[in-house]
């Protein structure tokens, strides 16, 4: 598909849903329960209006941040999906290329269908993270943090809201279209295909710690010598236990409103978590960023990077890592424009008094 001539994300959702067989399409856009939380994500960022600073010299603007001591070329980064196969036939492999072609970081998920080594070798030089599931045995747990640090990776992601696995379709089907392969899992011991879904469902029950605690995020940070990054927080109180147990980074998040139905939009719960953090831990955003003022608008409430995930896959469905590539390009140049616009030449100018929530007009 010719997707040079798509120039938003609107557009790129649009050819990815065309592309993708309806199964796949189910497990990439469904959100949790009616969708509220998946729809607040969208609309909150529309609630807040930006305050320009203009005649400010903006000819030159660099948009290159640091995060974890890694220096990326945009604050903007892909969040953990998974099963990327489902979408394009070079998985995960083609994701991490797209995101390491545009000197930005990419976070593995522990549901990627290629190894973790594989998408390593794939995009040698690109900034990765790895999620890390929790699960019942902990030497598991520790085999892979090991994994992950051979082969390269700078962060261990954590995700805080997933209690109780499910298979995030709109119906489970008995038999699936394709045989998922989960190489982090170690479904090394089960041939790809042998297991149908229902099996798959079971064996990750037994092999998953479905609720797991503050004890075993202690657990796995006394356990790797990688930055850990807490993803799912949305309240502050847990944003202080967070920064209590030494972790280097919390992103706020609600799983795409995928996990809790109900719960707040994270842009709006931002600025909250940013004052408990006070600075102990930096501090990012996923859920619902689909323009460059969104980022901006993020960055000027306190997050230091934002991660997205739907995105990504729209654009590896649409074109392999190019469409990624497109992606990301698409929204770097937007949140270049915007900063111009609003008076920004570089990140740390994006400061929170450029950002006015609506109710402030009421
Ligand atoms: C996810 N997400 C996710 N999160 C995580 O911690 N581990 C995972 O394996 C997955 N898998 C996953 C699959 C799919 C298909 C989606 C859409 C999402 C959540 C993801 O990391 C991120 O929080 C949200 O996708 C961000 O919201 P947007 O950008 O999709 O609106």
């Amino acid at each position: 598909m010719a997707t040079t001539t798509l120039t938003t994300l609107a557009e790129f959702e649009k050819a990815a849903r065309q592309k993708t067989s309806e199964f796949a399409w189910s497990y990439v856009s469904r959100p949790g329960k009616d969708g509220q939380t998946h729809t607040d994500n969208r609309q909150a960022f529309k609630r807040y209006r930006l305050i320009p600073r203009n005649l400010r010299d903006v000819y030159i603007r660099d948009t290159s941040v640091t995060i974890l001591g890694t220096k990326l070329d945009f604050p903007i980064a892909i969040a953990p999906t998974a099963t990327h196969r489902l979408l394009h036939p070079d998985a995960e492999s083609a994701t991490a290329r797209g995101a390491a072609s545009m000197n930005t970081a990419m976070v593995l998920s522990s549901w990627s269908e290629h190894s973790l080594e594989k998408v390593a070798a794939a995009a040698p030089r690109g900034v990765r993270w790895f999620y890390l599931l929790f699960y019942r045995d902990r030497g598991r747990m520790k085999r892979l943090l090991v994994r992950a640090e051979r082969a390269g990776y700078t962060a261990i992601v954590l995700t805080a809201d997933q209690p109780f696995f499910t298979f995030s379709f709109r119906k489970v089907p008995s038999t699936l279209p394709m045989p998922l392969w989960f190489p982090n899992i170690y479904l090394e011991d089960v041939p790809p295909g042998a297991l149908g879904s229902l099996e798959l469902a079971d064996y990750f029950k037994k092999t998953i710690k479905e609720a797991a605690t503050w004890e075993d995020v202690e657990w796995v940070r006394k356990n790797t010598r990688l930055p850990v990054v807490l993803k799912g927080i949305l309240s502050v109180e847990d944003a202080k236990m967070a920064v209590r147990l030494g972790i280097d980074a919390v992103l706020v998040s609600n799983h795409g409103g995928r996990q809790l139905d109900g719960g707040p939009a994270t842009i709006d719960v931002l600025t909250n978590i940013v004052r408990a953090v006070g600075g102990e831990a930096e501090v990012y955003l996923d859920g619902g960023v689909r323009t460059g003022t969104d980022v901006l608008k993020a960055l000027a409430l306190g997050a230091r990077c934002v991660f997205i995930g739907r995105p990504a896959l729209w654009g590896l469905a649409c074109n392999g890592a190019e469409g990624v590539q497109q992606v990301l390009q698409i929204l770097k140049d937007e949140l270049n424009l915007t900063m111009a616009r609003s008076g920004c030449a570089k990140i740390s100018d994006i400061q929170p008094s450029l950002v006015v929530h609506e109710s402030y007009y009421l």
